[in-house]
């Protein structure tokens, strides 16, 4: 099959719609949101932010050994400057309207013999995936960042030499495009992604 061949995405339905849903997420997700519904969603009731990470700790990993740990802060307590002074501008201009960021790291060894696990990063991916899987079903929206300082992210947030920084994620509602500045309005578009011939390789790597 020519790798260029567009498989039609209606003969590969996974089922799993919440996919799709996520892969079309915008980057306005967290432009602009009312913060005290946001707080409402995750203060108030209490277990809605921890039903996020209730969701991330249940992903596979080798050997069980669940390397991924989460820092978290909420909008409007004293941990939420520390984690937003972190992020590049580029990213402030939207975040300041999420409910929640988080730092995600990893252990880079397995706890049972302290033996370098290759696999730790992939872990942890497995569980931000979790995590924003379980926000999307719930109403809201996740959108993870490499754009931090992460040697700073160790330094202010303590984290010691044997975790790996990974990302930050920002957690908050949905919110119309159209209450986005008009400038991020107009670089908003829909994310697609590389077809199935291009990505699927049967037996061996296919240049
Ligand atoms: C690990 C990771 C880091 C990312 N870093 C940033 C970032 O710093 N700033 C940003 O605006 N988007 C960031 N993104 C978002 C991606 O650009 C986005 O997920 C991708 O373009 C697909 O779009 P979609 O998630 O809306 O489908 C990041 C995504 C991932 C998974």
């Amino acid at each position: 099959m020519d790798k260029k061949e567009e498989i039609p995405a209606k003969d590969y339905e996974t089922g799993l719609d919440i996919a799709r849903r996520y892969a079309t997420q915008y980057l306005f997700d967290f432009y602009d949101i009312l913060l005290h519904e946001i707080l409402t969603t995750l203060v108030d009731r209490p277990a809605t932010i921890m039903s996020l990470f209730e969701a991330a700790r249940w992903a596979p990993s080798s050997y069980n050994n669940q390397p991924w740990r989460f820092i978290y802060a909420k909008k409007n307590t004293p941990y939420w400057d520390k984690l937003f002074n972190l992020l590049a501008e580029p990213n402030k201009v939207w975040t300041k309207y999420a409910a929640v960021l988080v730092v995600i790291i990893a252990r880079k060894n397995f706890e049972h013999n302290e033996k370098y696990s290759i696999t730790h990063q992939f872990d942890a991916g497995a569980a931000w995936e979790n995590l924003s899987l379980e926000a999307y079903s719930r109403g809201l929206a996740v959108h993870a960042m490499q754009g931090f300082d992460y040697q700073q992210a160790r330094t202010d947030l303590e984290i010691p030499d044997n975790f790996d920084v990974m990302a930050m994620i920002a957690i908050g509602r949905k919110w119309p495009k159209e209450n986005l500045p008009l400038q991020l309005q107009e670089t908003e578009q829909p994310n697609d992604r590389k077809p199935l011939t291009e990505v699927v390789m049967e037996g061996q790597f296919r240049k």
